[in-house]
């Protein structure tokens, strides 16, 4: 059925569409016994999905990565879809337009999308308050990063800040320093930078009686050495997990044309380019960690194979984005018809 309206829908900006999805989802409460046929269409309950990862416990293994819902405003809804999780964000501390718009196109011969939206969101505030209508039991993820205005010396205080008014309205938080659209925050994967954050956020947590797992989300443009300097980090604070991985900046092996890519400009490549990518950095990282790290996958997972090739790489969890707008309402539900009774463990710290 989607394979029908796609064509369509493609024919409009990638962004109007998903304003017109999100109007949509606004609207499903309002509809009586929408929520429940959605779910009967667009979702599994499998006990042989649930699975515990840094002391949470997840319904399934996949989740809507960050970027979709920025601002919190649909999680009941997206509940519907499948989803075992849903992060939303990024969210900075105080409101922000993003990128001016053209920001976010679609390349359908490579199945991807590039996009510079630079972070657009409500605010932290403005998010922890649509976050009180949520009913659903669903994990939910809370993204958190920066101000593009917040200059990186200042950075610390930001995530702080977001940290501090989200706390008891998510599950867990990711602290996106990997976003390629906004100026210099990959630079905060830097070592002393990426320490100054990772001291504040692990020091503020402590004043919360509910301990609420940290991960990192990070770039898959990191060298070895890079990679390196940042896990010592993530052990150094305990942190809780990694997210592998953000949008690239790279333009590798695509089938577009060198011309259409080059017009639309700036901005991070997400999608099936990503996937081999991503499936090669989880298992590396998997690995010199000794499993003793919970990797959430993200980047290019466009099947049910390629879900299950990242989770016997190492991951335990996977998130998806791309390949939902891609595939369609019916793509989480797919993947979770293969993965019934599969036994992919993952990582196995906290599991
Ligand atoms: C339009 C768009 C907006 C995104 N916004 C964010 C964001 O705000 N924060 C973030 O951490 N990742 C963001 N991402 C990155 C995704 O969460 C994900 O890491 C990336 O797209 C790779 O997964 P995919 O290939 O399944 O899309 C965004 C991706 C897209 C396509």
């Amino acid at each position: 059925m989607y394979r029908l309206i796609r064509p369509v829908l493609f024919r409009f900006s990638a962004e109007r569409v998903h304003h017109w999805t999100m109007q949509a989802l606004r609207c499903v409460p309002y509809i009586p016994f929408a929520k429940c046929i959605l779910r009967k269409l667009f979702s599994i309950n499998d006990p042989s999905l649930s699975r515990e990862v840094f002391g949470l416990k997840f319904k399934n293994p996949i989740g809507l990565a960050a970027g979709f819902d920025k601002n919190g405003e649909v999680v009941n809804e997206l509940a519907c879809f499948g989803f075992g999780f849903i992060e939303i964000g990024s969210v900075t501390p105080f409101p922000q337009p993003g990128n001016p718009r053209p920001r976010v196109f679609r390349l359908p011969k490579d199945r991807a999308l590039i996009n510079r939206m630079g972070i657009n969101n409500a605010g932290a505030k403005q998010v922890m308050k649509n976050l009180r209508t949520r009913k659903h039991k669903i994990i939910v993820g809370g993204n958190i990063s920066k101000n593009s205005a917040t200059p990186n010396t200042a950075a610390a205080a930001d995530y702080e800040r977001a940290l501090i008014n989200l706390y008891d309205s998510v599950d867990y938080f990711a602290l996106n320093i990997s976003c390629p659209n906004v100026k210099e925050l990959g630079c905060l994967q830097e070592v002393e930078s990426l320490r100054i954050i990772l001291e504040a956020v692990t020091d503020q947590r402590k004043y919360h009686d509910k301990y609420k797992p940290v991960l990192l989300k990070l770039s898959p443009d990191l060298n070895a050495a890079q990679l390196e300097d940042v896990l010592a980090l993530v052990f150094e604070y305990a942190l809780d997990g990694l997210i592998v991985a953000n949008t690239t900046t790279k333009r590798e092996d695509l089938r577009s044309p060198d011309e259409e890519v080059q017009n639309i400009g700036s901005g991070g490549l997400s999608g099936a380019p990503l996937f081999q990518n991503t499936v090669d950095l989880v298992r590396y990282i998997s690995t010199i960690t000794k499993k003793q790290l919970p990797i959430i996958g993200v980047g290019g997972v466009f099947s049910e194979e390629d879900a299950l090739q990242l989770l016997d790489a190492g991951a335990s969890l996977v998130q998806v984005y791309t390949g939902f707008i891609y595939n369609g309402p019916g793509f989480v539900k797919r993947i979770l018809k293969k993965l019934v009774n599969k036994n992919t463990v993952g990582s196995i710290k906290n599991t």
